[in-house]
């Protein structure tokens, strides 16, 4: 009797387990493969490369190329690579990506800058393991940059003390804005090279505990400051060149390649000089707690040439992500005048930074700095019924997806209040997906530089709405894309009258 009901049970967890390999077989079938994936139109040997083209639709369709894309083809798209380009797929559907994201490695890797690392490995790099740096490595090495960042950058009571040096640096941006103004009081120069001078004044005061004077009026030529100005915007410019538009630099010496060598090394020349100075002021210094340290004190306990590195990273990618951001914030406040007196009604009463806070966010939605989410996947994926292969290029459409009707009500308005409003209103934005809006990202890669760029960027918009009366004329700056980063455009318009 026993034997015979066991082998009742057996048959039956077989034929249990045979229906369900039947299940996943048929599923899996039902599974297409990458290539079926829709996308642009690919022709034999140049592929989608035409649309790309003069003349093709998505020629120079930066900004708009995520919304170009969902509308023709849907919420996943197929981009194959040419030129020293990689294949790509974007993903504009939040749940499918979040459940992307879930299976990952809680190691992520993020794609892009080829070239930087080339350079870190083949000219900076002592030794073969020696670390490319926090954006640039992944795994264990990338983790441990990261533990070491994570506590200075991100921990409130680590940014707290940074408040009254980025105080001291919009106090001066503010008198160099006025100072600048002609007799429209129009600024003259290009407002987006000034804000960047304020990014990097900002960054180089938090990370070295010292002052770059970048916004010294008098900055000669040959100082390591302007020098440093000008490495970081060269080298933004031929990492887009190489790694962000269709470049042979990986087959053969082309002119950007060397350019691009050289001037990451000017730029690493100059950082050391910068990394140096501080060294030696620290020296003078008093010893204080670990609260009080800068950040360059905290990654120095790691190794001279990793601090380096990092510093570097941290003025790769921390200034035109917060100068594009404030520039943003600023057009959004000069075009909408009812929020701007609002705002400073708020900062002049110096109770709360609720509205302050909404208004950034609100910024950073419609005018995202970065406007994918970009990883590299470290395993096969079933999404949206298509299977996506290891080591493939994902990138999900946050910029879309923040400016639809069904994601956020009156997706084109500038409306801060929709970060305040309680839940029952339509317009809260807890409404939207969690994975739609993400300035910064998820996880354990997002932006280490968050706490400081909303710390600075807080201090700085706060100081020009006490001072100035801001007024935009004409219609709306156009945007653009250039690697990972969307650019606002000339002209900027801007009045700044005295309050
Ligand atoms: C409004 C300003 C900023 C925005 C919107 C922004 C946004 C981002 C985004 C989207 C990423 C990619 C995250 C990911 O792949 O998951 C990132 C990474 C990064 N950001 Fe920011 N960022 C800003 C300012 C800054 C500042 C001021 C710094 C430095 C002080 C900084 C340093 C970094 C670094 C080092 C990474 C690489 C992190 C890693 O791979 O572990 N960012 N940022």
């Amino acid at each position: 009797m026993y034997k015979l009901k066991r082998f009742f049970i057996t048959r039956n967890a077989l034929n249990r387990q045979k229906y369900i390999s039947a299940v996943i077989k048929e599923v899996e079938d039902r599974i297409k493969p990458w290539r079926k994936i829709p996308g642009p139109l690919s022709l034999p040997i140049i592929g989608q490369l035409l649309h790309f083209l003069p003349g093709g639709w998505l020629y120079k369709r930066t900004i708009e190329l995520q919304e170009l894309l969902y509308k023709s083809y849907g919420p996943i798209v197929r981009l194959d690579g040419n030129l020293g380009f990689p294949p790509i797929t974007f993903i504009f559907d939040p749940e499918a990506a979040i459940k992307l994201f879930r299976k990952e490695d809680p190691l992520p890797v993020r794609p892009g800058f080829d070239c930087l690392v080339y350079y870190r490995k083949h000219f900076y790099n002592k030794h073969e393991d020696d670390p490319n740096g926090v954006i640039l490595d992944h795994g264990e090495t990338w983790k441990k940059l990261r533990s070491l960042m994570n506590p200075a950058m991100l921990r409130t009571k680590a940014i707290k003390p940074f408040a009254s040096v980025l105080a001291e640096v919009a106090d001066d941006m503010v008198d160099r804005l006025r100072s600048k103004r002609n007799k429209q009081n129009m600024i003259e120069d290009n407002l987006f090279t000034e804000l960047n001078l304020w990014a990097l004044e900002s960054v180089g005061a938090v990370t070295l505990g010292d002052r770059l004077n970048c916004l010294d009026p008098n900055l000669p030529d040959d100082s390591p400051a302007k020098k440093l100005i000008d490495a970081l915007h060269e080298s933004l410019r031929i990492l887009d060149k190489l790694d962000f538009q269709p470049s042979l630099w990986k087959y053969i010496t082309t002119p950007s390649y060397k350019k691009g060598m050289e001037i990451f090394n000017v730029l690493l020349r100059v950082n050391k000089f910068f990394i140096e100075r501080s060294i030696q002021n620290l020296k003078s210094k008093e010893e204080t707690n670990d609260e009080n340290k800068w950040i360059i004190e905290k990654i120095l306990e790691l190794d001279r040439n990793v601090a380096v590195t990092l510093a570097n990273d941290l003025f790769l990618a921390g200034v035109d992500t917060s100068a594009g951001t404030a520039l943003a914030i600023l057009y959004l406040l000069a075009a909408n005048p009812d929020k701007q007196n609002k705002l400073r009604e708020e900062v002049m009463s110096k109770h709360t930074r609720t509205y302050l806070k909404a208004c950034i966010k609100e910024a950073l939605r419609l005018y995202p700095i970065v406007g994918g989410n970009f990883r590299k996947t470290t395993k096969e994926h079933d999404v949206l019924g298509y299977r996506i292969p290891k080591n493939m290029i994902v990138i999900i459409g946050n910029q879309y997806l923040c400016s639809v009707e069904d994601q956020f009500p009156q997706p084109t308005q500038f409306l801060p209040e929709r970060w305040i409003v309680e839940r029952n209103d339509p317009l809260y934005y807890g409404n939207a997906h969690p994975f739609a809006y993400a300035p910064f990202r998820f996880g354990v890669r997002s932006c280490v530089g968050r706490r400081i760029a909303e710390l600075e960027i807080e201090i700085l918009i706060s100081k020009i709405v006490e001072n100035f009366k801001l007024d935009w004329i004409g219609p709306p700056p156009k945007r653009t894309r250039r690697s990972t980063i969307n650019y606002i455009l000339e002209p900027y318009n801007f009045v700044f009258n005295d309050i």
